[in-house]
């Protein structure tokens, strides 16, 4: 009986899709990935990467979902080149590794279904505001490239409510211009915003965001003041690492964020204690990265600050775990178990066994 096994068989194939190339555009990749019982709907992906500016426009097939158009030493991009049959369904864009300065402000208003839009790695220098209202992003990669002022505005999407996720990682950002209060436009939906190795010397107004992911690794910031995080209560995951000012974390610094759940302080070897309030507020921290700092050993009254904390990374390869002891028992009313931080070696922790702080 070859049935039972068949029958799986023929609903994975049909389920995970197949793949076929199609005729394309010379020079260009065109990949057919049929999906459903039947291949009753098919995607294209059309890969015309590395070909040389002359292939702009590039016509494509109707039913594109994503084109990549990365290496192609393109130093300019409109609407009129980013239009035509296939350029209105299409729902990923790669456009990094090219040379563009600028783009034009309308320049993918007619990508009315673009959800992930690589420009990294290009040379733009400003982003204008509205080159993203037409679109439903959901991911905008500009990393690499020498933005120097940046609007929140400029994230504006036609989201209806999704998720942003944006990365402006390596570029030379000094100035985050806050989203005004009373815009026209709405509130754009960052949900992660990567601020990475740009030249911030404070943390950014970022207030009323919808932030959950917040990374600010390798800026210059001088001082994390008390109200640094203002306004950013839906904030999981936090950040600091390798900073490269003389970072002071003021007391108090992060009581803004009852929701943290990971912060990472690592690689700031000059770092060095303020006290532990520096913690107050973080009820809900499970997660501390303090490797590659000067904050060792670690107090205990930290743990009386941090309720939540599963773990915490200190030194080099060493990691500590929260430990409750129950004491004596039957437990005397009202003493509360003893929690102490056990910290090991990560590499040799299992041969070992951990050792106390
Ligand atoms: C769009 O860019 C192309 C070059 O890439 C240029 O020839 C054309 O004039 C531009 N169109 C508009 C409307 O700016
Ligand atoms: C953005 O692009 C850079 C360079 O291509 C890449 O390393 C990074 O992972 C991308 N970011 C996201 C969020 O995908």
């Amino acid at each position: 009986m070859l049935w039972p096994l068949l029958v799986p068989l023929l609903l994975l194939l049909a389920v995970s899709g197949a793949q076929t190339t199609r005729p394309c555009f010379p020079g260009c990749q065109c990949e057919v990935e049929t999906f459903g019982l039947f291949d009753s709907f098919s995607l294209t992906r059309v890969d015309c990467s590395g070909l040389g500016p002359h292939i702009m426009p590039v016509p494509i097939p109707l039913d594109t979902a994503h084109l990549d158009l990365s290496s192609n030493r393109l130093e300019m991009v409109n609407e009129s080149v980013l239009a035509g049959p296939g350029y209105t369904t299409l729902a990923g864009l790669d456009l990094s590794h090219n040379l563009l300065t600028s783009i034009s402000p309308t320049a993918f208003s007619r990508l009315r279904y673009l959800e992930s839009l690589d420009l990294s790695h290009n040379g733009l220098v400003a982003l204008p505001a509205e080159s993203f209202t037409s679109s439903p992003l959901s991911d905008v990669n500009l990393s690499h490239n020498r933005l120097r002022e940046v609007s929140i505005s400029a994230f504006t999407t036609h989201s209806q409510g999704r998720a942003l996720h944006v990365d402006l990682s390596h570029n030379l950002i000094h100035r985050l211009l806050p989203h005004p209060t009373r815009a026209s436009l709405p509130m754009p939906t960052i949900q992660s915003l990567n601020l990475a190795w740009n030249r911030l010397r404070t943390v950014p107004s970022l207030r009323d965001l919808p932030l959950r992911y917040l990374s600010l690794d390798g800026n210059p910031l001088a001082t994390i003041g008390p109200d640094a995080f203002a306004g950013l209560g839906g904030l999981t995951h936090l950040s600091l690492a390798s900073l490269q000012g003389l970072p002071q974390l003021a007391p108090h610094s992060f009581h803004e964020l009852p929701g943290l759940q990971v912060l990472d302080l690592s690689g700031n070897p000059k770092l060095t204690w303020a006290g532990a309030e520096v913690f107050s507020g973080l009820g809900s921290l499970q997660e501390l990265d303090l490797s590659g700092t000067g904050l060792v050993p670690l107090p205990e009254v930290l743990l009386h600050h941090l309720p939540a904390l599963q773990s915490v990374s200190v030194g080099q390869d060493r990691r500590c775990r929260r430990l409750v002891r129950e004491g004596a028992y039957p437990r005397q009313p009202g003493s509360s178990p003893k929690v102490a931080l056990h910290c090991g070696d990560t590499r040799e922790y299992a041969a070992r066994g951990p050792d106390i702080l």
